[in-house]
């Protein structure tokens, strides 16, 4: 991939860069115009190093993830990710991205499930760099870039998981009694700074839902719906949500059914 930054897409990458350490020497007005500025955005670097994971062979049969299909065929990524989640004749269920690539890395490449699970997020408190599958992820949903968010609604089993991930979402529970909507169902709600996207505003949940998988400057490191899946059942308290699970698919099914017709803006930069 080639890009040109500019000398201040270089400084602000600089700064991006340095964001988690130095946040407080930032003023909020300068730290806005940073991540405003696109080609500045680390996020590209990552996407960079997911590529070359993707076609270097690897794992016990030795195999590339280039014949991974993420349904519109072996190795068709372009447009692949503005169509999911989706149905998944082989697995028998529907997919979000991180899950697909997930089922890839064990069928094609034969890495054992269960320590991939182990570790599928990098701990930014320990200034990880970003796990396989992170990276893999933003390479895949850039080759969707500019393109709508379309995913298919047709397969009952896609009908459903859209359903159950909408009362899942208003479905209170865990020590705080919270449900998503709690803090996402209305507008004008925030946390601290931050505001919540409100699911039900078509414009809000469009710009929050194109740029994902996105940079978190906070964490200095790539980030994609699973980790928000996570982090948001921290919010509430309750225990670890498995990642790739059925539950967390149909939150992002219901998530990217509400945007559908937005146009993927990636990588995205947040908070
Ligand atoms: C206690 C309040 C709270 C609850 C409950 C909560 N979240 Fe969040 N959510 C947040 C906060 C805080 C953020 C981060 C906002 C930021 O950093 O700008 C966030 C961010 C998000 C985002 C990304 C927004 C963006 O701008 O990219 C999504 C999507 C999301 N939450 C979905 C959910 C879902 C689904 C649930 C239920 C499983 C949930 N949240 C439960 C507080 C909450």
């Amino acid at each position: 991939m080639k890009r040109n930054l500019t000398v201040k897409g270089m400084a602000a990458l600089a700064l991006a860069l340095a964001a988690p350490v130095a946040m407080g020497e930032v003023s909020v007005e300068e730290y806005r115009a940073m991540l405003a500025d696109k080609d500045a955005n680390p996020g590209f670097l990552v996407i960079d190093q997911g590529e070359v994971l993707y076609k270097t062979k690897r794992g016990p049969k030795n195999a590339s993830l280039e014949k991974c299909d993420f349904g519109l065929g072996p190795g068709k990524l372009k447009g692949a990710y503005a169509q999911l989640p989706r149905y998944f004749k082989d697995t028998k269920r529907v997919q979000d991205i991180e899950s697909r690539l997930l089922t890839c890395t064990v069928t094609l490449q034969g890495f054992d499930e269960a320590e991939i699970k182990k570790k599928t997020f990098a701990d930014q408190r320990y200034n990880e760099t970003n796990t396989d599958i992170e990276m893999l992820a933003a390479y895949v949903a850039y080759q969707s870039n500019g393109m709508r968010i379309n995913p298919p609604l047709k397969h009952p089993a896609e009908k459903e998981a859209r359903k159950v991930g909408e009362a899942y979402f208003w479905n209170r529970h865990g020590p705080m009694d919270f449900s998503c909507a709690t803090c996402h169902a209305e507008d004008g709600k925030r946390v601290r700074l931050q505001n919540l996207v409100n699911v039900y505003n078509k414009k809000d949940i469009q710009a929050t839902m194109s740029t994902w998988p996105t940079y978190r400057v906070s964490h200095g490191v790539a980030r994609n719906m699973q980790h928000r899946m996570w982090d948001c059942h921290w919010q509430m308290r309750t225990p670890d949500i498995e990642f790739g699970s059925p539950a967390t698919t149909a939150l992002i099914s219901f998530l990217t059914h509400q945007a559908k017709g937005g146009t993927y803006d990636l990588p995205g930069m947040k908070r």
